[in-house]
């Protein structure tokens, strides 16, 4: 049955006009951008799910801010706005501007972690994976085994099991971990939430060890909305309480404010205590910029502020989670196999159950986005071998990661609910002529970095 959902909570204001290009465009752009969608120019999409991240719009109140922005080079009025709403919503008493989340990460892994440390995880994202790796580190996936039955309904998939987060410390030795990191929402895992119970009993676990707790919280109210509909005891708090309690379990977080921050760019680091903060500075100049403004303009910090109060407004949030459920819903009626439940930014396809002909090596979430885009020019992203493939460490053999998922994430206050029913549409006729498609991919070109070949990888078709 089909929850009924109820119209945008927002009036538009500003449209940008955006028209479906003919097929044999479609077919055309395909072959110039390599069969990677990364390479698409944007007029040559219709609806484009890549990515809900610095996609989204920002409120009337938001480009009012923009106004507003100092653009000192130190000590600028937009920082110590920036300063305040952290302090307000999310209680650190220290915040690092970055020019966005994987600037951030930088800062946080290029100065906490050496060679051969571990960092446990519930399961990093691209590029925070890519981070670690290229400082010689490595993340351990300590995710509860529900993560990986995509067809239960398990309401928190993207807890720590805590009994592998222990068994990790204990293999490895803490003196090996500077951090435990937890992602909200679980962004590899399809977009799903970890329980503030959960949230708590990692921190308990991190400082039992005195290993430092961080939280990935680029989608930590969509997290905390979930918290509220699913965990009892939090029914009753509110969206900015649900966030601050998550916040106030962990020593600190990494942000990418480009998604529940509702900006176009942005990112920082947050911590409570002085003498992290003061050993996170010196990278921060190196590559972000000074400790007031890290690669980010006044207004921007300005805009990122007010976005920190907006993103826990709960008619927004809850139209959000509807929106992306909704799209669910209307894949499900056509037999769409997909990670359950819908995720909070995105439904995640399950590309190896679409097209179980094509063998995981030869990349089928990204064969499937490349369908999709053909079909009705709507843009997502595969997330299965290609960008997350790693290296065994002992035999040097490749590891195929354990899901294999194509993900249509929905950009915030975009798109309206008649875009989903398109996008719906889309993809169920490739679901329809699924058994026809009779070609993998396969790579013709890798950059030498680990951890981003979905972003700079040619592919080529190869006939199954
Ligand atoms: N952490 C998570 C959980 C993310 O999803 C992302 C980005 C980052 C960190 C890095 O942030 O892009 O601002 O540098 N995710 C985007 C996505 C790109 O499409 O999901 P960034």
């Amino acid at each position: 049955m089909r929850s009924r959902i109820g119209p945008e909570p927002f009036k538009i204001k500003a449209v940008e006009p955006m028209r479906l290009p003919d097929r044999s465009v479609r077919e055309e752009a395909l072959v110039r951008a390599d069969y990677n969608l990364f390479g698409l120019r944007s007029e040559e999409v219709y609806v484009d799910l890549l990515t809900d991240s610095g996609t989204g719009a920002m409120s009337a109140a938001q480009w009012a801010a923009l106004m507003m922005g100092d653009e000192a080079y130190a000590g600028a009025r937009s920082f110590y706005a920036l300063k305040d709403a952290v302090k307000e919503i999310l209680g650190f008493d220290y915040v690092i501007p970055a020019h966005q989340g994987r600037g951030a990460e930088n800062v946080l892994f290029g100065t906490l972690c050496k060679e051969g440390d571990i960092i446990p995880f519930n399961m990093p994202f691209d590029t925070t994976m890519a981070h670690i790796l290229n400082v010689g580190a490595r993340p351990v996936d300590c995710v509860v085994d529900e993560a990986f039955d995509l067809a239960s309904d398990y309401p928190f998939k993207g807890n720590v099991d805590i009994g592998k987060l222990e068994a990790v410390i204990n293999q490895y030795g803490k003196e090996n971990i500077p951090l435990i990191m937890v992602t909200v929402t679980n962004n590899s895992g399809g977009g799903q939430p970890v329980s503030l119970q959960n949230i708590r009993d990692v921190s308990q676990v991190s400082h039992k060890y005195g290993i430092p707790f961080f939280l990935d919280a680029a989608r930590m109210a969509e997290n905390a909305y979930f918290i509220k509909m699913r965990e009892p005891s939090c029914a009753d708090m509110s969206l900015k309480e649900i966030v601050r309690a998550m916040a106030d379990a962990a020593d600190g977080l990494a942000v990418s404010c480009k998604k529940d921050p509702l900006v176009n760019i942005g990112g920082m680091i947050t911590c409570r205590n002085e003498e992290m903060y003061h050993a996170l500075l010196p990278r921060t100049i190196l590559y972000e910029g000074f400790a007031t403004y890290g690669g980010l303009a006044g207004r921007d910090l300005q805009a990122l502020a007010q976005g920190l109060f907006e993103m826990t407004d709960e008619e927004y949030m809850s139209h959000r989670v509807a929106q992306v459920k909704h799209l669910g819903e209307l894949l499900d009626e056509a037999g769409v196999p997909f990670v359950k439940p819908a995720g909070g930014h995105a439904i995640f396809v399950d590309a190896a159950s679409f097209l179980p002909h094509i063998p995981q090596r030869l990349f089928p979430a990204d064969v499937l986005a490349a369908e999709v885009y053909i079909e009705g020019a709507v843009r997502g992203i595969g997330l299965g071998a290609l960008a997350f493939a790693t290296t065994d460490p002992e035999t040097g053999f490749e590891v195929l990661p354990k899901l294999e998922l194509f993900r249509l994430a929905v950009p915030r206050r975009t798109y309206t609910n008649s875009h989903m029913e398109y996008v719906a549409e889309v993809v169920n006729d490739v679901y329809r002529r699924r058994d026809y498609i009779a070609y993998g991919l396969e790579l013709a070109y890798e950059p030498p970095v680990k951890g981003i070949r979905h972003f700079l990888g040619k592919l080529r078709p190869k006939k199954l």
